[in-house]
């Protein structure tokens, strides 16, 4: 089985992109939490305590990279986080947090890994609705808008011989939601089309998709995955 690199595995979505890609891959999960190891050994898969904001955290990951029996054939960029605040009230160490994270952090590792993922492999980055923009959330629109951005470039750089795609989640149950106001939370599945909250497995099963063989033809898209709320 060829290799898939997960970063942000620990939990949430990236977990469950990890339980999907189980039978198709061996798996290399990344994380910045130390439940990247209890959710690894639970997979089957090797864990990498690895904060991709740091040099030496790169370093970690390609390093295990090179140790690992086969090259990857694909690279899956979830690590991210919020920081959320009104624009006026927003710090500019919180602007940067977000966009070193969510967009910093994905250029880093890609531009690490790209040279070790095999002809055919791909690269599947985790932007978001909210880069449609959202109230309080000025720094993490910019961050996702940037990953579509480089999703689009790094398509372009990469053909033919890798694929690069963006899922666009809407609202996912998850941590990162969960430390939303229940009003707030409320407020956004009640305008939901589908007229429920995203799973992580609804996101997960996106990623896959866009990485198997099924999505050969698709380069430098983005997939919004939100119960139709990526319009209106
Ligand atoms: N939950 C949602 O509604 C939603 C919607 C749209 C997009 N997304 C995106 O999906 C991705 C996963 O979101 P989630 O809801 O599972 O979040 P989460 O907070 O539950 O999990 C994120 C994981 O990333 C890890 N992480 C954060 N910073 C890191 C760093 N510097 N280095 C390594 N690991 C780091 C965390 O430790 C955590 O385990 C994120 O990129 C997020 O922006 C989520």
């Amino acid at each position: 089985m060829s290799l898939a690199v997960v970063t942000g595995a620990a939990r949430g979505i990236g977990r469950a992109v990890a339980e999907r890609l189980v039978t198709r891959h061996s798996l290399l999960l990344v994380d910045m939490s130390q439940a990247v190891h209890e959710t690894a050994a639970q997979l089957g898969a090797v864990a990498v305590q690895a904060d991709i904001t740091q040099p030496e955290g790169i370093a970690a990951i390609v390093a295990a990279v090179d140790g690992a029996s086969e090259p990857p054939a694909m690279l899956v960029n979830n690590a991210g986080i919020t920081r959320d605040a009104l624009i006026h009230k927003m710090e500019e160490a919180v602007f940067r947090a977000v966009v070193r994270v969510n967009l910093g952090g994905t250029y880093a590792l890609t531009e690490a890994l790209a040279g070790r993922i095999v002809d055919g492999g791909s690269v599947v980055n985790l932007s978001s609705r909210a880069q449609l923009g959202n109230v309080g959330q000025f720094n993490y629109a910019v961050s996702k808008t940037g990953v579509i951005g480089c999703t689009r470039a790094l398509a372009l750089a990469l053909a033919p011989r890798l694929r690069v795609n963006a899922v666009a989640p809407g609202f996912v149950e998850s941590d990162m939601t969960r430390a939303m106001p229940a009003r707030v939370r409320e407020r956004v599945v009640s305008a939901v089309p589908l007229a429920r909250a995203g799973q992580p497995e609804d996101i997960a099963d996106a990623v896959a998709w866009l990485g198997s063989e099924a999505a050969g033809y698709l380069t430098g898209q983005v997939l919004y995955v939100c119960g139709g709320r990526s319009f209106g």
